[in-house]
């Protein structure tokens, strides 16, 4: 098995204790939150892994160590068997590394800068990793992300407040795109949209996928998205991995109550099951 990265006894107790003065003059104790609890799981290169839970339970949370924006307090993240978070990489190495692994967030209109040109949006990746050499072939690197994400090159004179939802989408994907990752973790990067032009950004993902062999970590709490683009589903409760399989195994056969639950509350799901 050819895995792309490995979660391993993953954690994340955040501090949620008062200030000490209070808690000396209140005599409280310290207070913490397990948001992630020993995850382990793994995700095969150019594979899909959808994580899957209600609010709260701590999805994004885990994203964030996956791609190194968060600091695990447990465990690691070994990608391609690198431990991403130990020091032990060099300034260098971890510049490298982060270039690889990118994020797509559900918002695009919070994502993309509005006071800048999507051209401008799509060059600076471009030049904090130094992708390209001069103004020329960064306008043809702009217009290729553009075309490989279904918009064309004269967008790149636009302002984010002039495209649709989805057209928006396209552009933090192209961003996403930009510095050539391996490994992209998309953050419910549909719920946002009407159903229709959730089915065409999905493909498009899918279609990227295929193209350039790039592996997934897919977030999301609707379970029908995840049918059409997960080859693997982790199911997260309270911070906990209660269940992982195969995408049709564990929607044709759950093992726990909880993933019962989410499913019989998936109402496109029920239905194409029922
Ligand atoms: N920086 C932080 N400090 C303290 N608590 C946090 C912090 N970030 C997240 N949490 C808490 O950790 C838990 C998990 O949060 P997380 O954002 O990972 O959930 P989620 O599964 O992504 O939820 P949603 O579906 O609503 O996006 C929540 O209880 C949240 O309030
Ligand atoms: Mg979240």
């Amino acid at each position: 098995m050819d895995e792309f990265i490995r979660i391993e006894h993953l954690n994340q107790r955040f501090d949620l204790s008062e200030p000490w003065l209070a808690r000396m003059i209140y005599r409280r104790p310290k207070k913490f939150l397990d948001a992630v609890d020993d995850v382990s799981f793994g995700i095969e290169r150019g594979k899909t892994y959808a994580l899957v839970g209600e609010s709260g339970s701590g999805k994004s949370t885990i994203a964030r160590m996956a791609v190194g924006l968060l600091t695990p307090t447990g465990g690691r993240v070994l990608i391609d068997g690198q431990d991403l978070h130990d020091g032990s990489l060099s300034v260098a190495e971890q510049r490298r590394i982060r270039q690889r692994l990118q994020m797509v967030f559900q918002s695009p209109y919070a994502s993309l800068n509005p006071r800048w040109r999507v051209g401008s949006i799509l060059a600076e990746p471009l030049r904090v990793f130094r992708l390209v050499d001069g103004p020329q072939a960064e306008q043809a690197r702009v217009h290729e992300l553009l075309e490989q994400v279904g918009l064309s090159a004269s967008d790149a004179r636009r302002f984010p407040h002039e495209f649709s939802g989805g057209q928006r989408q396209r552009i933090s994907i192209a961003r996403a795109l930009a510095s050539k990752p391996d490994f992209i973790v998309c953050d419910e990067p549909t719920s946002a949209l009407d159903v229709s032009v959730q089915a065409q950004v999905l493909n498009l993902l899918k279609q990227l996928q295929r193209d350039l062999g790039l592996t997934y970590l897919f977030i999301t709490h609707d379970l029908a998205v995840v049918r059409v683009m997960a080859h693997r589903i982790g199911v997260l409760k309270s911070g906990k991995l209660v269940e992982e399989q195969a995408t049709e195994k564990l929607i044709e056969s759950p093992q726990s109550d909880y993933t019962r639950m989410l499913i019989r509350s998936a109402p496109r799901i029920h239905r194409a099951a029922s």
